[in-house]
């Protein structure tokens, strides 16, 4: 179907969310994938596993929810209340009472490290992934216009690859609670 619109001209492009490596596979064989969008953030990174599979077929990876739905802005604390009729926030694990203390910690480091190259805590979140692969291009949201000039500036901090590692490897082990979509990866 998306190979009939495309020569119709009705499309140039498309692409997939939510996807795995063999549903990937088998839409790119039937009509190559220009992108997919799935969850990526510091907190939910198990679709690095994919990686490998977009690089091998030249498909680009939209991030959704890049900063864990608003976590690691860190504006976000244990007194903020979500309505649960209203707001989505309410029912996701990192925003629940007892995940302020188990991110307390990622979130002061976070903290250093945007200080580091003066940034904001969503930025560096936004920053690590913008420089980790040229492909990866997060989509983060918000109601509010200063809030999307902030993440826009993001584009505008540079860490080198090393400084991508490094980070990687905070992740890998500093205590973090569960998080809406995914989980912490502990190891790679
Ligand atoms: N393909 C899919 O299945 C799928 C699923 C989920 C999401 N998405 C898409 O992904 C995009 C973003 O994901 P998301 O909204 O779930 O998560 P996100 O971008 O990780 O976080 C958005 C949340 O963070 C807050 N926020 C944004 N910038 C902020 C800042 N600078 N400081 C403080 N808080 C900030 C927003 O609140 P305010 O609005 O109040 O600023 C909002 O609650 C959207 O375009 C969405 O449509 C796609």
């Amino acid at each position: 179907m998306m190979a009939g619109l495309i020569q119709e001209g009705k499309i140039t492009h498309w692409g997939i969310s939510e996807v795995t490596e063999d549903y990937l596979r088998r839409a790119h064989a039937v009509c190559p994938v220009t992108a997919v969008q799935n969850r990526f953030s510091m907190m939910a990174r198990q679709h690095a596993a994919l990686f490998p599979v977009l690089e091998e077929l030249n498909v680009g990876f939209v991030a959704f929810s890049p900063m864990a739905n608003g976590l690691l802005t860190g504006a976000y604390g244990k007194d903020d209340k979500f309505d649960p009729k209203l707001d989505y926030h309410s029912a996701m694990p990192q925003f629940a009472p007892e995940a302020a203390e188990q991110n307390r910690e990622l979130l002061r480091v976070l903290g250093i490290l945007a200080e580091e190259k003066h940034a904001t805590p969503g930025q560096l979140s936004l920053a690590w992934m913008l420089c980790k692969k040229p492909y990866l291009v997060p989509i983060p949201g918000s109601r509010k216009v200063e809030r999307m000039r902030e993440n826009a500036g993001a584009a505008d901090v540079t860490l080198s690859a090393a400084e991508v590692e490094q980070i990687d490897q905070i992740l890998d082990t500093i205590p973090m609670s569960a998080v809406f979509g995914g989980t912490a990866v502990k190891s790679r």
